[in-house]
């Protein structure tokens, strides 16, 4: 292990030298087999533009734009180009924020602080949401309220309505949801909300880059942006299917009155007066430029072909998984996620791994399943062929492995879980050495115990990854 601060620097070659080798434990950032995390147009060249774009402006810092004009000129050309995409109106406005959960974090701030005479506001979602929205919830404690979404996955909305009350200052939906990659009935919700005068938001974090290309596909999609009357506020990730660098999302409001809430403003003390649109305060303009220069070099036509290669993708994994015995599709796969269901899913998770197809599982939930989530993008058509083949041969791996060692922790409270329990599970599971592949065991206990202690054992189990790496003598 490397030192961040040796005793004398270290030469530039040296370092790049270990951080590729550091890299070499990670999952495969680009090739079309890694479902989640990382989104990959497989355009070559891309990489490297978007890496000298994001250097040229790593040091502008985003805190104060009239010092550095550059970055509010780039923020407004991305803002512009997201609510030309996204149905916006000569009176939409927007903020560049640092992802998705930011961007919700702050959608939920605009509407509570819109109503500053409530002491308890609530936020109404379906139960498909991102959990970002509990965050948010959580954060700016504001009480959510969770509607069960339908058998067919998505928000009800006569539940949605039922939901509301006079203390509700948010109804959000998705489009679509991340774990199944459906859309939310969003013209109902909006209407419904409207109605009884509650901003509406559309989390379109996840495929809000893609779904207009799908629908000018031919998709047969609901609206679900900012045309659709009512809703008054919209997300969308630049880092995931704009294919822009880590740290880029958007959040659009129907007009500025409803964005003004969201800032911050701050002049009680004897420093610069702090006016924040987000989250952040001093923040750099890399991924900024780094997206644009992304955006700029795609253009409408290259998402075009990306989005049709999605969706060409889409349809062979999804008639791989319908062709196999032993695996169903769970979720219809409408947009560009497959979400399968299979009799051991965590098994099937490390016999798809051990195969080089890195896809995510999750745990069962209320009456789901659990199941194998794939966030498919553009690099995934070229791969998208051998799927069949390495699928059906995991299914029988699976079948004959059969499910995976059960530890008994039936009975484990939340308060239970001290930071030694935790230590001495990983160590029986097989992680004590870092070795994250064999993920099976782990999953199935997770699986097995409520969402809370689920929760206290990830963070435990987190916190104890997160140790200070031992300076050397
Ligand atoms: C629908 C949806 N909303 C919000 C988020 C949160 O985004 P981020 O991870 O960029 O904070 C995600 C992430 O996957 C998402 O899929």
């Amino acid at each position: 292990m490397f030192e961040a601060l040796p005793e004398k620097g270290v030469p530039g070659q040296q370092i790049l030298d270990e951080l590729r080798e550091l890299r070499r434990a990670d999952l495969p950032t680009h090739g079309g087999r890694l479902f989640a995390y990382v989104y990959d147009p497989a355009l070559e060249g891309l990489d490297e533009l978007a890496q000298a774009a994001f250097a040229i402006s790593a040091h502008v810092n985003g805190l104060d734009p009239t010092a550095f004009p550059s970055l509010l000129a780039m923020e407004n050309a991305l803002v512009g180009a997201a609510a030309g995409l996204l149905g916006g109106g000569d009176e939409t406005v927007g903020s560049v924020t640092s992802g998705g959960t930011e961007s919700l974090i702050l959608a939920v701030k605009a509407a509570r602080d819109s109503r500053p005479e409530l002491t308890a506001p609530r936020l109404v979602i379906p139960s498909t949401a991102h959990a970002a929205f509990a965050k948010a919830a959580h954060y700016l404690r504001v009480e959510l309220d969770v509607v069960p979404v339908g058998a067919d996955l998505r928000a009800g909305p006569e539940a949605m309505a039922a939901a509301i009350t006079p203390d509700t200052v948010l109804v959000a939906a998705s489009a679509p949801s991340y774990a199944h990659g459906v859309v939310d009935p969003i013209p109902q919700l909006a209407a419904i909300a409207a109605e009884r005068g509650v901003r509406f938001h559309v989390d379109a974090c996840f495929g809000g880059w893609v779904l207009p290309y799908l629908k000018r596909l031919g998709a047969d999609l609901p609206p679900f942006d900012l045309s659709v009357p009512g809703v008054t506020s919209i997300s969308v990730d630049l880092h995931k299917y704009a294919y822009a660098p880590k740290g880029v999302s958007i959040l659009l409001h129907r007009t500025e009155q409803l964005r003004l809430p969201q800032y911050f403003a701050f002049a009680g003390w004897p420093g610069y007066t702090m006016i924040n649109p987000i989250i952040s305060s001093t923040r750099s303009g890399g991924p900024i430029a780094g997206a644009l220069a992304t955006m700029r070099h795609i253009g409408d036509a290259g998402y075009l072909e990306l989005a049709r290669r999605t969706r060409e993708a889409v349809e062979v994994l999804s008639a791989a998984v319908t062709e196999t015995d032993g695996v169903s599709l769970f979720a219809p796969p409408e947009t560009s996620v497959v979400c399968l269901t299979a009799e051991n899913p965590f098994v099937l998770a490390d016999e798809l791994a051990a195969r080089g197809w890195h896809t995510q599982p999750q745990m069962s939930f209320g009456d789901l399943p659990a199941t194998i989530h794939l966030t498919v993008t553009a690099a995934v058509a070229p791969t998208a062929g051998e799927f069949a083949a390495d699928l059906a041969a995991a299914v029988a791996a699976t079948r004959e492995r059969g499910p995976a060692p059960q530890l008994d922790v039936s009975g484990l409270t939340p308060e239970m879980i001290t930071p030694e329990l935790v230590a001495g599970l990983a160590e029986s599971l097989g992680l004590g050495g870092g070795d994250f592949t064999q993920m099976a065991a782990v999953n199935s206990l997770l699986d097995t115990v409520p969402p809370a202690v689920r929760e206290a054992l990830l963070t435990s189990f987190l916190s104890l990854l997160q140790r200070p790496a031992k300076t050397t003598e």
